[in-house]
């Protein structure tokens, strides 16, 4: 059986619980001269408001951000565990795929409970992934390059091993205890710890208080055991974490992912969450065998979004550093509707979120054209203008061949879904491995897990591993990832699915993906224009048109089936008159249509033309 890790599995963790050189060169020939020895803000007052300086500044609303988790993309120092350096030794690669900026999953010192996510010093790195010169490195070698760093930040939690954890649990008084969130038991006595103070579950399962016996309360955690939530009410903790954020944008960050963000305020009055009940009328389980809650106290609650605009105050007036254009605030932002996403965004006098993910597209999790239709006009209709984040694949769900694919044409359908990726309007965030096919590979026995999600879990959840696996450079013992055995096995399947192997072969994943990013990175259209569904009522094709300035258009058509379709793409009520198509780009196989009213499409086959008004 498919194993769904999807958001609603983690909104259940919350609430219920060309070449591409040719691109960049194009995308870059708006920077001056002295490109790198300019200022971020000191660029935008000296510069003249030309419309290229202006796409530089604004260079994450049409961004294609590539997360990297940091443990399984080059392992230098023949440990098994990947490393900073093994980031910059491939940023040629990356440079080559078109990408403007790089995620960095957490790097931070950490026991590694939950593979970085657990911090225990934020303004270091961890000895396993490198030093701060290696990160000094990175950030110069990749700015060389255009590409911009982006750090991942955890603010909900940190590591029970943090120093100020460590103090905050070493007594009742100490000054640090209220930076976490603790309280005392149900029905305690002199002999017994009571039960928990409430019903409120972690996302890793079962109950999210563990008990403290040196001061007899209990500390919340939303997550696992050992990653303890602040206590965002004490202002010292905002004030900790403003002094985190300059720390890593003097070292010119371009900004960050924020972790969890979702979840920093807990409902003051601490009462139970409703359980929830299937269908039955008895409450439903989850994987861990827990009663499901609905998350109404510990998700999603309005006071974050006070926390969030703070955070984007302190982003905007951040001391200058080294590099151009605004720096960016990306969000982990699993919310329920379009309605919460657009509150994601802030207002124009408390912005929030420059880009938070929208998690209403990517994680469909079947190929439905209706759906895929409806939450793509949603972003382009209900989001007020802002940028949609539009993601597919993450470090915490299974790769789109466990979602997507159907064992038979899953190379296809990464090109549909990489179409819509790409194609619709805004910001593109895909995960490393995408741009080659990698495919999801859980584990098959417990004692091979590492995930603390799958531990807990097994076997209903298996956890994270399976979309954590090596990078696959090549078809060597290691994949070209290490020179010994890496923390997490090569999939098999790294004979045919490399990047050495894809890099030679014109028709590969990897490939495509090139093409699309310039094609996004190039074209006017695609760049920048409106985003208008065609053939509305077709449930097999799932079409739209780019409508760019200057009478730049451009159709794309993806069909969901594997049979062949043909379709009517005319764009006449969108004001776009043209009958000639000229092929921007065509999955193998697919010919030029002689009219936009007849597309003829493979199998999962997709197509992108240019028309005129
Ligand atoms: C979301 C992260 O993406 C996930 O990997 C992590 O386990 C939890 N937040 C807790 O930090």
């Amino acid at each position: 059986m498919k194993r769904i890790f999807s958001p609603l599995r983690l909104r259940s963790w919350v609430t219920a619980g060309c070449s591409s050189i040719l691109a960049s060169s194009l995308l870059f020939s708006a920077a001056p001269a002295s490109y790198g020895q300019m200022s971020g803000s000191s660029y935008a007052n000296s510069a003249t408001n030309s419309a290229a300086q202006q796409r530089l500044l604004n260079w994450w609303k049409n961004a294609v951000v590539y997360e990297i988790y940091p443990r399984s993309f080059q392992d230098t120092n023949g440990d098994g565990i990947g490393d900073l350096n093994g980031i910059t030794e491939h940023l040629d690669y990356l440079k080559q795929l078109g990408i403007d900026a790089i995620w960095i999953s957490p790097m931070y010192p950490s026991p590694q409970v939950d593979f970085g996510y657990d911090i225990s010093d934020y303004e270091a790195i961890d000895p396993q992934y490198g030093t701060m010169a290696d990160f000094d490195r990175l950030i110069a070698e990749a700015n060389k390059r255009h590409i911009r760093i982006m750090l991942d930040m955890v603010m909900n939690h940190s590591s029970d091993k943090h120093p100020w954890f460590l103090e905050s649990r070493s007594s009742r008084n100490n000054p640090k205890r209220d930076w976490y969130v603790w309280k005392d038991g149900k029905g305690e006595t002199a002999t017994s710890q009571g039960q928990p103070p409430n019903n409120w579950q972690s996302a890793f399962g079962h109950s999210a208080w563990q008990w403290d016996p040196k001061t007899r309360q209990y500390y919340y955690h939303k997550f696992y055991i050992q990653q303890p939530d602040f206590n965002w009410n004490n202002p010292e903790v905002q004030q900790a974490f403003d002094k985190i954020l300059n720390f890593w944008m003097n070292k010119g960050v371009a900004g960050f992912r924020f972790d969890a963000i979702t979840t920093l305020f807990e409902d003051p009055s601490m009462t139970d969450e409703k359980v929830v009940l299937g269908k039955d009328g008895k409450p439903k389980i989850n994987a861990f065998g827990d009663e499901v809650v609905d998350g109404k106290k510990t998700d999603n609650l309005p006071k974050n979004h006070v926390e969030i605009a703070h955070i984007r105050s302190v982003m905007d007036t951040a001391p200058d550093n080294s590099f151009p254009g605004k720096r960016v605030m990306i969000g982990e932002t699993y919310v329920p509707t379009i309605n919460d996403l657009l509150k994601m965004y802030g207002t124009t006098q408390k912005p929030e979120f420059e880009l938070p993910m929208d998690t209403q597209i990517g994680f469909i999790n079947k190929l439905n054209v209706a759906a895929f239709r409806s939450k793509i006009n949603d972003a382009e209709t209900r989001l007020d203008g802002n940028v949609p984040l539009i993601v597919f694949e993450n470090h915490d769900n299974p790769r789109i061949d466990a979602r997507y694919g159907d064992g038979v044409h899953d190379t296809d359908i990464t090109r549909v879904i990489s179409t819509i990726l790409f194609a619709t309007r805004g910001a593109s965030l895909f995960y490393y491995g995408s741009e080659i096919g990698m495919k999801t590979t859980p584990p098959t026995r417990k004692e091979d897990v590492r995930d603390p999600v799958g531990i807990t879990g097994w076997p209903k959840e298996k956890g994270r591993d399976g979309e954590r696996t090596p990078m696959q450079w090549d078809d060597s013992k290691y994949a070209g990832f290490s020179t010994v055995k890496p923390w997490l096995p090569i999939p098999p399947n790294k004979a045919t699915i490399n990047v050495k192997m894809e890099q030679a072969e014109p028709n590969s994943i990897l490939a495509w993906y090139e093409s699309l990013i310039r094609l996004k990175k190039t074209n006017p259209a695609l760049r920048s224009g409106s985003n208008v569904m065609l053939d509305t009522a077709n449930t097999k094709v799932l079409s739209w048109l780019r409508k760019g300035p200057n009478g730049n258009n451009v159709i794309v058509a993806t069909n969901f089936t594997a049979e062949p379709q043909t379709v009517n793409l005319s764009a006449v009520s969108a004001g776009v008159m043209g009958t000639h198509l000229t092929t921007l780009l065509k999955t193998p196989g697919a010919s030029d249509p002689a009219s936009i009213t007849a597309v003829a499409l493979p199998a999962f086959g997709v197509y992108i033309g240019t028309v005129k008004e």
